[in-house]
């Protein structure tokens, strides 16, 4: 802590280049401009205090400085432990109007390459606040904020942490430690944050997942927002950014050409559209693998062959999962893929692919190329080429989306924040999704931005199709 500022970041010398790249990408987010501008006089986050969990990149600091611009008060983690970008973090700690010396931004813990140990101790300390103040909102991407309120709320309530739950994996024994130490340190803890929660919004298809899980149960602790089913979210941030960080952290993985090889993309969702698009736009043979077959012929449609991954697993030069589901490439899979094949995640979590199961193969060696690049060698002498550990390889591999697909998604999550914050009344513990007529506001600030022109309707074509001549202009169960 130096003054009032508390924080675990790798290096606070870091923050005038990290200053310097938030200037640049403040041009490249005008919906996160537009939102400052426009509330620049009212503070509407006023007696907010957000803990947020997200990436923290250069886009995130905009998102943050924004919050802050809004009134609140932030404390901030990463939602992955490869993710920071530490010049980013410096840059929010020091802040626009402090110095390393005397830092005046926004408390942080993150830094590029965590254990996760540290990625728990962190997120607990975004909600650690001073002072004996509590966080009265959460801002998510992935539930992991979210889970550990809901968990430690229920030990709790039990008086006792399990020695196992969920499953026996590594990272939740780390949970599990980490609520047994808090329960110890202090019994309600974690009743009184989510006493005080309004609620949270969340980023992405998994962690919207898990909040709809925990609706379903009637266990969801506080009304939620689902940013990410705004389509100016998963219809941009997924599809869009990934077709431009996929091939990002391919490139500064491994530099090996994509043109004419074989990539399977498993998965035609919203990330898997974008991620076959991004190696299409390369020149590679890209292969789709799928068990929803709207989206598998939609893959078809679009010219992708459609297998299964057990059928072209050994013809495959890459594999990218990009599911949000569990075990899609096994240790088996693993062992049949070409010799020196390169294979990535980019869904939200790393048990897309089964990376303890590849750790236990019998006789495999890992061989660490360089940060977040390994080369398992099988005991055949092939070997495959894993990025980021089986985590999102966009951000661990390189910086994630660019700031101007961001600032739609963050614009979203802004105005979530003050629709939960504001109108709290309103909601009750269930999961929302923002209004159309707010979608569409997000759309026209970015489509402004790229000098589009919008067409307007006449009042008489609005009544012919049945719409009001300023939107909203489509049905909610429009898909786009
Ligand atoms: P989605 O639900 O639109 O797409 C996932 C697709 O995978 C679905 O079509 C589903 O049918 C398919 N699928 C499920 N199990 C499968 C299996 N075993 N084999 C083949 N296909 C399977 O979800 P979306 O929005 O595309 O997100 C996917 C993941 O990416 C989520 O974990 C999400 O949180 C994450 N994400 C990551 C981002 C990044 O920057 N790396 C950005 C946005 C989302």
């Amino acid at each position: 802590k130096i003054g009032d500022v508390d924080f675990a970041v790798a290096d606070l010398s870091l923050a005038e280049f990290g200053r310097k790249e938030i200037r640049l990408a403040e041009h490249e987010m005008p919906g996160l401009m537009a939102l400052r501008r426009e509330y620049s006089e009212v503070y509407p986050l006023r007696g907010a205090r957000v803990s947020g969990s997200l990436h923290m990149t250069v886009q995130t600091a905009v998102l943050i400085e924004t919050l802050v611009a809004l009134g609140a008060e932030v404390r901030w983690a990463s939602c992955n432990i490869f993710s920071t970008q530490d010049h980013a973090a410096a840059a929010v700690v020091v802040g626009p109007h402090g110095t390393p010396e005397e830092p005046k931004g926004v408390p942080v813990y993150a830094w590029k390459g965590e254990t996760l140990p540290e990625y728990w101790w962190c997120t607990e300390q975004m909600m650690t606040w001073p002072d004996g103040k509590l966080p009265n909102m959460l801002l998510d991407d992935g539930g992991d904020a979210t889970l550990l309120v809901h968990k430690g709320k229920a030990y709790e309530a039990a008086g006792v942490v399990p020695s196992a739950e969920d499953d026996d994996s590594e990272e939740w024994k780390v949970i599990l430690d980490t609520l047994r130490a808090s329960l110890s340190a202090d019994p309600t803890k974690w009743t009184q944050i989510a006493n005080e929660i309004k609620g949270v919004t969340e980023e992405t298809t998994t962690g919207v997942l898990r909040l709809y899980q925990l609706a379903a149960q009637g266990e969801l602790l506080f009304p939620a927002i689902n940013v990410n089913d705004s389509v100016t979210k998963s219809k941009f941030d997924n599809r869009y950014g990934i077709r431009h960080s996929l091939i990002d952290g391919i490139n500064r993985g491994t530099d090996v050409l994509i043109g004419g090889k074989v990539a399977v993309v498993c998965g035609y969702g919203d990330v898997g559209k974008g991620a076959a698009e991004s190696m299409r736009g390369q020149g590679a043979r890209v292969i789709v693998t799928e068990i929803d077959p709207i989206c598998a012929l939609q893959a078809a449609m679009d010219g992708y062959a459609v297998r299964k991954l057990e059928t072209v697993i050994g013809e495959a030069d890459i594999v990218i999962t990009t599911t949000g589901n569990k075990d899609v490439v096994t240790a088996e899979h693993m062992s049949r893929m070409k010799h020196q094949a390169i294979l990535g995640n980019i869904g939200h979590f790393d048990n897309e692919l089964d990376m303890a199961g590849l750790a236990r193969y019998p006789g495999i060696r890992r061989i660490n190329i360089k940060p977040q690049v390994d080369e398992w060698v099988f005991p055949s002498g092939r070997s495959i080429i894993v990025l980021s550990e089986g985590r999102l390889l966009n951000l661990g591999n390189a910086t994630g989306h660019p700031s101007f697909v961001m600032s739609n998604s963050f614009s979203n999550q802004v105005i979530a924040q003050i629709e939960l914050f504001t109108k709290n009344e309103e909601y009750d513990k269930e999961v929302y999704r923002l209004p159309k007529k707010l979608d569409e506001y997000v759309a026209k600030i970015h489509l402004e931005a790229l000098g589009g022109e919008l067409t307007k309707l006449s009042k008489e074509q609005a009544e012919y199709i049945d719409v009001d001549v300023d939107g909203p202009f489509k049905t909610d169960h429009y898909r786009y």
